[in-house]
């Protein structure tokens, strides 16, 4: 009798400290949850444009002394807030200009725990619109990670400084390499084979793999990035709407992108799609399997043709070796270097529809997918040479010239960089 009232009163003291055991577990992870949930929903919160032109105290404001603050919010990959005066301890007062583009000018400078920037200051007074797309674009760009695309830290936006806070790369810009002849020639075809595949992914994954498809508008050798082992990224893709480019980065014929690379469709009066950047894509390859720029006024007369449409006919003709000749590609390199050659031509064809994706560029250029021959890109040229000859009576504007004249990157670039700044 007494041994069984021990092992009932055991059973129930037993019982009941399951109960506890098993609420104490419960607590801890419904607490893990919340503190799970909560997390997301920080990391979720979009840098919002300010209501009436001025920013909450409970932004991601960066003041001097709160280094530890924004350190926490690059790490949780969140772009950080600076103030001018951030800015200008980074930059030690803007002692080292790395370049400038259409969209203002490029500082290097490091934070204090010693990571390397680059900081852009913008030219442009935005107006409200404006700002509000800097904030989108901030947003965007800040939470767009790709081993392939320059990263986002931060941003400045103060009533007079709107600046944007990049990682370094220690090579610069790949127009700098491909077009110094000797840094190029210094550089081994597997390298260049290799920046154009990791373009390719950086482009593949703004057009098919982030959560909102980005239209880069802009893609050339200026804005691909190489960093200290020559992994390219690309740099400035949430810039496309935040300059306007309607209005500021064409400026004769109203159109977008950079002349030499842009698109048809962004010259004429023709809907625009993400195959704008797949055709600027395949100019870019271009240069670099030819390791010059497409149209070279600095070359000598004879030597000046367009380089795409001499590596077709020298292509079209059975001529590759040419080609390879003429950038002293050699045997071993044939193979990559002629997939390069028919997936820009692929690239570059007047019809955006006829474009491959990127991501089918991406698996030609690694040889996972079949390269059907290329069909002429220029045939277009030839048709509307015909209409306009016939219809100005032999006067009219040659399309070949415009379409040359708009791959020449050095003249008109220099008309869009006076027009941004
Ligand atoms: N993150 C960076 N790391 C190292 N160098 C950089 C970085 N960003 C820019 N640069 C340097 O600054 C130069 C100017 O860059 P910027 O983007 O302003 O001009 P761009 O690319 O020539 O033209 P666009 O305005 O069309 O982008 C680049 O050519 C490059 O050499
Ligand atoms: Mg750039």
């Amino acid at each position: 009798m007494k041994y069984t009232s021990l092992a009932l009163a055991g059973i129930i003291i037993g019982g009941i400290a399951a109960i506890l055991v098993l609420k104490f577990i419960m607590r801890c992870v419904e607490a893990k949850h919340a503190e799970r949930a909560r997390r997301r929903e920080e990391e979720a919160v979009p840098v919002s444009p300010p209501a009436s032109g001025t920013y909450s105290s409970v932004d991601v404001r960066v003041e001097m002394g709160s280094v530890d603050r924004f350190l926490d919010d690059i790490l949780r990959e969140k772009p950080a807030r600076f103030t001018p005066e951030n800015l200008r301890e980074f930059t030690g007062d803007y002692a080292e200009r790395l370049g400038a583009g259409g969209f203002g000018v490029v500082y290097r400078g490091r934070f204090p725990g010693g990571v390397q920037v680059a900081v852009k200051i913008l030219h442009r007074t935005l107006d409200r619109r404006a700002e509000e797309q800097f904030m989108a674009e901030v947003a965007t760009a800040g939470r767009t990670y790709h081993i392939n695309l320059v990263r986002l830290y931060g941003f400045c936006f103060d009533a007079t400084t709107k600046a944007l806070v990049y990682e370094y790369l220690e090579n610069g810009s790949l127009d700098r390499v491909l077009f110094d002849a000797a840094a190029a020639a210094a550089l081994e075809f597997d390298t260049l084979h290799g920046i154009v595949v990791g373009t390719a992914r950086g482009v593949r994954y703004l057009h098919e793999e982030c959560q909102h498809r980005i239209i880069h508008y802009d893609i050339k050798p200026g804005n691909v990035l190489l960093a200290g082992d020559y992994a390219p990224k690309v740099a400035d893709f949430g810039l496309a709407k935040l300059c306007s480019r309607d209005n500021t980065h064409l400026t004769m014929t109203g159109a977008r992108g950079t002349p030499g690379y842009a698109a048809p469709e962004l010259w004429l009066p023709l809907p625009v799609t993400h195959k704008c950047d797949v055709y600027s894509f395949g100019m870019l390859v271009f240069e670099i399997l030819g390791r010059r720029r497409n149209l070279d006024t600095q070359r000598p007369a004879e030597s000046q043709e367009w380089y795409p449409r001499w590596a077709w006919q020298r292509f079209d003709q059975g001529r590759f070796g040419e080609v390879m000749a003429a950038s002293g590609i050699r045997s071993k390199d044939g193979e990559k270097a002629e997939r390069m050659c028919k997936v820009a031509l692929w690239c570059i064809q007047y019809q955006p529809e006829a474009r491959p994706s990127m991501s089918s560029v991406v698996r030609m250029l690694e040889g996972e997918e079949q390269i059907a021959r290329p069909v002429n890109p220029f045939a277009y040229m030839a048709t509307m040479d015909a209409i306009s000859s016939s219809s100005s009576g032999g006067g009219g504007v040659s399309t070949a010239t415009s379409a040359s004249a708009s791959a020449s990157g050095d003249s008109a670039q220099s008309t869009r960089h006076d027009i941004c700044h």
